[in-house]
């Protein structure tokens, strides 16, 4: 890797969106960290891409102080860790699943992005990314708990950009509808052929899809911020409307 090289945190690496991102970056020839729970995905994912690997619980301070401690340089930040936990209607709402929610797609963030501030001011081109979701701009029923965690991170997005733009810190949120990754599976608690029903009889976007549109936002002039990018599957209008080829 050469030595002049931008240097990413990839958060959530271990699966999905976050994993594909740290293969479509390091190919950009950017030097990657890979972090979440699983250090051993990322672990793996790093000895493919030649980058690094740390483990990191978004949801606990101790966490994120430790793998602050661990990055001195750093440029890029793509916060990807998140993800949904049921989909029972408010009625019925389980609050352990809204807490995990809040935590992880919403807390994360703050928390990780307060703590890399430091060494991201230290670069001459800084830039965070944060994976944010349709359910960031519209409510679907039984996703009262992720689509309020997601507009939370919406207003997060939009409240980094005005309190950064002095320190010319590109900010970008990247806003996906149906992607087929473990994100279901982790939803429905591993109910696997309940996870593979959301994608049935449509094309979804793969994780390389959304880790492409990430990698094109990061890799304009310095003078170019993507504020916000929406991409959803063709055959998808909406969180929930979607035109599925008939079994
Ligand atoms: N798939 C979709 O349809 C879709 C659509 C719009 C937006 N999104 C968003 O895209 C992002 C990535 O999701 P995905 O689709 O790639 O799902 P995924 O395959 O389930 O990946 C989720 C990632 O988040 C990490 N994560 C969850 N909680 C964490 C925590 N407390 N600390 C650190 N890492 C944590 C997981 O790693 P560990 O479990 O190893 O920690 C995993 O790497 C999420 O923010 C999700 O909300 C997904």
């Amino acid at each position: 890797m050469p030595s002049d090289s931008k240097i990413a945190l990839v958060t959530g690496a271990s699966s999905g969106i976050g994993a594909a991102t740290v293969r479509e970056l390091a190919a950009a020839g950017v030097a990657t960290i890979s972090a979440a729970r699983r250090l051993e995905r990322c672990q793996a994912l790093a000895d493919e891409v030649g980058g690094r690997a740390l483990r990191l619980d978004v949801s606990d301070a101790d966490s994120v102080a430790a793998l602050a401690g661990e990055l001195s340089d750093l440029d890029i930040v793509v916060h990807s860790a998140g993800g949904a936990r049921g989909l029972e209607p408010i009625a019925e709402a389980d609050e352990d699943n809204w807490r995990q929610m809040w935590e992880s797609n919403v807390a994360g963030v703050m928390r990780v992005t307060k703590a890399l501030l430091p060494a991201l001011r230290r670069s001459d081109a800084a830039h965070i990314v944060i994976v944010g979701s349709v359910a960031g701009i519209e409510a679907y029923e039984g996703g009262g708990g992720y689509t309020a965690a997601k507009h939370a991170v919406r207003a997060i997005a939009q409240t980094l950009r005005l309190e950064l733009l002095r320190d010319a810190i590109r900010v970008t949120e990247v806003a996906p509808g149906l992607v087929e990754t473990e994100f279901s599976l982790v939803r429905f608690e591993g109910d696997a052929e309940r996870a593979a029903g959301v994608y049935e009889g449509i094309e979804a976007l793969s994780a390389e899809d959304v880790a492409e549109a990430i990698a094109f936002c990061v890799t304009r002039p310095a003078h170019v911020d993507i504020d916000y990018l929406a991409i959803k599957p063709t055959a998808q209008a909406t969180a929930k409307i979607t035109h599925r080829a008939k079994p």
